[in-house]
């Protein structure tokens, strides 16, 4: 049987953690980046996602689809936010109710409301020992093992394209000194449940980014130095992961910890984006109003956290609603919370920046340009690097004639090795490695671009690819 420690109904965990000594090394940030000057708006936003935008983040929240008819709900939730997760609807136990069987009715109310807005879909969550089915509870071993994995595919497939980054695993590791896994039933499937969830994640969606998300790792302890051991392994064997979420529960037993900012950087350090995913700070007036502030700070000043998603709307609207731990009260008036929100988006922070090599600053060599209104296609690359490997993002752009399928071919460095492919099918893995497009982007207009990735290990430094067209 799963272990249940979330599922609906359970009060907040609330845990206070012996305080670590923060043993931070301060050395310079192994992430590549272009570190551009900030200087603060000339135009605050005035609201929660226009402000975020403007430091090229999204503001989200959590939505529960029987809140779409609630014209306050809906209100709020469009002017102020621009990214959503599902708060119980994607989950295994509402999307696979019966083995195979699966209901998407809820997850699609809140999916085609988000888009027909503008506002993007974090998927939350495709592997959790909680919020199982109970066809899924009783299972074990190999059995399970398979069910989880078809699930992952089927739900990622069904959502392909729709999802800007997925929770692929939920809460896996245990609270306490110990620093292990928690005990479930996917667990005792063995302990590589995690990075077969991630793979089949990335082959059933290589478009989103793929998280790692989980409770009680905000700071530094032991839970999220067993995390942050995780990441950097499977970044070491090119387990594909993209991001890692920190859920931020907060109340006075669990509060937003002083290592907050430098927890997040440690992870960001290892070359995944850092997300902050299920905000929510119990209390009221400005004791709640400043923790926001640091919250929003610290995610500003750290350039890979991409985001920041408070876990309901109003108060009244929260699994934790008599802590009102929320931006909006009851009636939907913004509270203090609210106002600093905004005010530290509007103030603070790093903007996310260009990538090292972004194609528009370096220009493809000669012969891999066509000239204006060309045919061809021409390739160009943003690298993102971190001792020992690298993720690779390659723009493919058609020439004037257009593309009926598109070849680029690049040179690794020696000692580099792609491990992971997406939205392109690769010969190769070292050396002289060409990348084919697969049967959904071969076809560009002229001038159209798309985009694959690789990951490997080593370094891809001064890689230059070239595009032929066919
Ligand atoms: C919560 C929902 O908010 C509740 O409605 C539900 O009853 C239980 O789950 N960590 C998570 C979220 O990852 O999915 C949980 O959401 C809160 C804790």
């Amino acid at each position: 049987m799963s272990d249940n420690s979330a599922h609906p109904g359970q009060p907040p965990r609330a845990r206070s953690w012996p305080r670590l000594a923060l043993v931070l090394a301060a050395a310079g940030s192994l992430v590549v980046g272009t570190m551009i000057a900030f200087t603060p708006n000339a135009s605050a936003g005035t609201t929660l996602g226009a402000s975020a935008a403007e430091k090229g983040r999204y503001f989200g929240t959590a939505v529960a689809a029987n809140k779409l008819s609630d014209s306050t709900y809906v209100g709020i939730l469009n002017r102020e936010f621009n990214s959503v997760t599902a708060e119980n609807e994607m989950k295994w136990d509402a999307t696979e109710p019966s083995q195979n069987q699966f209901n998407y009715a809820n997850a699609d109310r809140i999916v085609n409301s988000a888009r027909a807005n503008g506002q993007q879909v974090r998927g939350h969550a495709l592997a959790w020992h909680s919020q199982q089915p109970g066809w899924a509870q009783n299972m074990s071993g190999t059995a399970l093992r398979n069910a989880m994995l078809n699930h992952v595919t089927q739900v990622a497939t069904y959502y392909r394209g729709k999802i800007s980054a997925w929770d692929v695993v939920n809460e896996a590791f245990a609270d306490g000194g110990g620093g292990g896994r928690r005990d479930s039933n996917l667990q005792r499937t063995g302990n590589d449940w995690i990075e077969a969830a991630f793979r089949a994640a990335r082959t059933a969606d290589p478009g989103a980014k793929l998280c790692y998300n989980d409770y009680n790792t905000d700071g530094q302890n032991a839970k999220s130095n067993a995390v942050y051991a995780m990441v950097q392994d499977f970044k070491a064997r090119g387990v594909p992961i993209d991001c890692v979420g920190f859920q931020s529960h907060f109340n006075a037993q669990s509060p937003v910890p002083n290592d907050y900012q430098a927890n997040l950087q440690r992870f960001a350090n290892l070359g995944v984006d850092v997300q902050i995913t299920e905000l929510d700070i119990e209390g009221s007036g400005t004791t709640q109003a400043n923790n926001f502030g640091r919250v929003v700070q610290a995610c500003l000043a750290i350039t890979r956290c991409t985001g920041i998603t408070v876990w309901g709307i109003r108060d009244t609207d929260s699994w934790r609603a008599s802590g009102t731990p929320l931006l909006f009260d009851g009636s939907g008036n913004k509270k203090a919370a609210y106002t600093s929100t905004l005010n530290a988006l509007n103030s603070g922070g790093n903007p996310i920046t260009t990538p090292p090599t972004p194609p528009t600053t370096t220009p493809p060599p000669p012969t891999t340009t066509p000239p204006p209104g060309g045919a061809g296609c021409s390739a160009s690359v943003s690298l993102n690097s971190w001792t020992g490997g690298f993720v690779a993002t390659i723009r493919v752009t058609a020439g004037s004639s257009g593309t009926n399928g598109w070849t680029v071919t690049t040179t690794l460095p020696a000692g580099a090795t792609v491990t992971n492919t997406w939205n392109a099918t690769a010969s190769g893995n070292s050396g002289n490695v060409q990348f084919r497009n697969v049967s959904y982007n071969g076809r560009l207009t002229a001038g159209q671009t798309t985009e694959f990735g690789f990951q490997g290990t080593g370094s891809a430094t001064g890689m230059t690819p070239s595009c032929t067209a066919s």
